[in-house]
C-alpha cells in the first residue's frame, strides 16, 4: 500500500493484483493519521487482519491522548502529571465528562451533584447478602454494577442527554459506596453509609475503614494519595475494559450493565488484576537475591511466567503514571512511618535490573502504574483482591466518558468485527447412527 500526499486530502493506494483502490486517511490532532478502511469490504470483497488491534482505531475520540514512545499521557490535552499534582479527582472527572476544566461555581455543583448520589438502595444491602463470604471483591463488584441496572429506571433512556448524565452521575457517585461495600462484606463487617461532608476520596477510605464502635479520623495525606491514585487510572484511551463497555454500549445496552461488562475484563492479570498480580509475584520471589532467577524466567519463552506491573501494549518507555505512583508509593509509606518494606526493596531492585537487562531494554519493557500500586494500595490496608476493585472505581469515569462520547457520535453503529475463519467448509449432516 502506497500512501500519498496529493493537493487536497492525503489517501493511500491499496494495490491487489492489477487493481487499485484509494483510501481516504483521516488525520487527528495529535499522534499517527489512520487509514480509513469502511468501504474496503464493499470495494474489495476483503477484510484486513489485525487481532488483538495492535494497528487499528477502533473509534473517533477527543478524550484521551497517549504517545507511548515518549511517554505522554493527556486528559483532554491536559499532562497526567499537571492533573494528579495540581487538581483533584472529581475535577479530573468533569473534565473527562465535559471537555473543559470546571470554573470554580461549576466545581462546586459537580462535587454537590455526585455527593448527591453516593448512597445505594438499601435492597441492594441485602443482594450483597447473597454471595458468599470469601467472595472475589471483583465478582461482587461485577454483579452488584450490573444489578444497578434493575434499580435506576429513571435514568437508562439512552437517547435522552439528561438520563445519560444522571446515569454517570449515579455510577462516579456509587461506585466507593459499593466498592467500600465488596470490601465489607468479605471482613465480615457492616457496611458503612457515606458522609456527604468528607471529599469524594476521604469518604472512600472512611466507608472501608471506619466500624461503628470507633470514631474514624482521615488522614488528608492517605486521602490525598488515594485521589491521586484514581486520577491516575481515570481513563486510557481505548483499553481493552474500554473498548468491552464501548462494544457493550453500541447495542443500545443498559449503561450500567455496559460498565458492569467492563469491570469484566478489567479483572484480567493481562490488565486491571496486574497490581494483584504484580504484588503476589514480589511475594514469591521474597527476597533481593532470587530476583536473578525471576528474571531468568520471565525471559524464557518456555515458561509462561512474565514480569508483572512490566510491558505495555502502548508505552514503549516508562509509563508516565508509574513515576508518580513511584514517589506517591515513597509519600505513603513515609507517612505512615513504613521504613523498610521488603516488597518495596525487591520492587526497586527488580525495576533496576530489569531495566539494565538486554532483553527488556530491546523489547522497551518497562515498569507500568501496577508496579508500585500494589505495594502502595497495600500501606493503605487495602488486601490484594480490592486492588482491581480501587480500579474500576476510578475507571468508571473513563469508561462512562467514552461510552457517552459513543452514543453522541452521529455516526455510531453496533460494534461488529469480522474474522477469518479457517474452519471446516459445507458439509452433510450425518445422522448419529452413521457416524463413526
Ligand atoms: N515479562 C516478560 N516478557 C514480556 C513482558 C513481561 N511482563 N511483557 C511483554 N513481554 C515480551 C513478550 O514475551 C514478547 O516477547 P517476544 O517478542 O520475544 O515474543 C514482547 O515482550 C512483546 O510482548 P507482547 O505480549 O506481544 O505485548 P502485548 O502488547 O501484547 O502485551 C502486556 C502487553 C501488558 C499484556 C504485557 O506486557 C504483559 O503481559 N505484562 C504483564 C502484565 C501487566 O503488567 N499488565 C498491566 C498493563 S498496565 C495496566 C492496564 O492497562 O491494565
Amino acid at each position: 500500500m502506497d500512501a500519498s500526499n496529493g493537493n487536497s486530502a492525503k489517501s493511500a493506494t491499496l494495490t491487489i493484483g492489477e487493481q487499485s483502490w484509494d483510501l481516504p486517511i483521516l488525520k487527528g490532532s495529535i499522534g499517527p493519521d489512520v487509514v480509513d478502511i469502511g468501504k474496503l469490504y464493499g470495494q474489495t470483497g476483503m477484510f484486513t487482519y489485525d487481532p488483538g488491534f495492535t494497528s487499528t482505531a477502533s473509534c473517533e475520540s477527543s478524550i484521551t491522548y497517549i504517545d507511548g514512545d515518549e511517554g505522554i499521557l493527556l486528559y483532554r490535552g491536559y499532562p497526567i502529571e499537571q492533573l494528579a499534582e495540581s487538581g483533584d479527582f472529581l475535577e479530573t472527572c468533569y473534565l473527562l465528562l465535559y471537555g473543559e476544566l470546571p470554573t470554580a461555581a461549576q466545581k462546586a455543583d459537580f462535587d454537590y451533584r455526585v455527593t448527591r448520589h453516593t448512597m445505594v438502595h438499601e435492597q441492594m444491602s441485602r443482594f450483597f447478602h447473597g454471595f458468599r463470604r470469601d467472595a472475589h471483591p471483583m465478582a461482587v463488584l461485577v454483579a452488584s454494577v450490573g444489578a444497578l441496572s434493575a434499580f435506576y429506571h429513571d435514568s437508562t433512556d439512552i437517547a435522552d442527554p439528561q438520563q445519560r448524565m444522571i446515569a454517570s452521575i449515579r455510577m462516579i457517585a456509587k461506585m466507593p459506596t459499593l466498592a467500600a461495600m465488596a470490601y465489607k462484606y468479605t471482613v465480615g463487617q457492616p457496611f458503612v453509609y457515606p458522609k456527604n461532608d468528607l471529599d469524594y476520596s476521604s469518604n472512600f477510605l472512611r466507608m472501608c475503614f471506619s466500624v461503628p464502635c470507633e470514631e474514624y479520623k482521615v488522614n488528608p495525606i492517605l486521602s490525598r494519595a488515594i485521589d491521586r491514585i484514581f486520577i491516575l487510572h481515570a481513563d486510557h484511551e481505548q483499553n481493552a475494559s474500554t473498548s468491552t463497555v464501548r462494544l457493550a454500549g453500541s447495542s443500545g445496552a443498559n449503561p450500567f450493565a455496559c460498565i458492569a461488562a467492563g469491570i469484566a475484563c478489567l479483572w484480567g492479570p493481562a490488565h486491571g488484576g496486574a497490581n494483584e498480580a504484580a504484588l503476589k509475584m514480589l511475594g514469591e520471589i521474597g527476597s533481593v537475591d532470587r530476583i536473578p532467577e525471576y528474571i531468568k524466567r520471565a525471559k524464557d519463552k518456555n515458561d509462561p511466567f512474565r514480569l508483572m506491573g512490566f510491558g505495555h501494549r502502548v508505552y514503549k518507555n516508562y509509563d508516565p503514571r508509574a513515576k508518580i505512583m513511584q514517589k506517591t508509593c515513597h509519600e505513603v509509606l513515609g507517612e505512615l512511618g513504613i521504613k523498610d518494606d521488603p516488597l518495596l526493596d525487591i520492587a526497586v531492585e527488580l525495576e533496576r535490573i530489569a531495566l539494565q537487562d538486554e532483553y527488556f531494554v530491546e523489547r522497551k519493557l518497562y515498569p507500568n502504574i501496577d508496579f508500585y500500586s500494589g505495594i502502595t494500595l497495600r500501606a493503605l490496608g487495602f488486601p490484594t483482591s480490592m486492588f482491581t476493585v480501587l480500579f474500576a472505581l476510578a475507571r468508571t469515569v473513563g469508561w462512562i466518558g467514552q461510552w457517552k462520547e459513543m452514543i453522541e457520535d452521529p455516526g455510531q453503529r453496533i460494534g461488529r468485527p469480522r474474522q477469518l475463519y479457517t474452519g471446516a467448509t459445507s458439509r452433510d449432516y450425518i445422522p448419529i447412527a452413521r457416524r463413526k
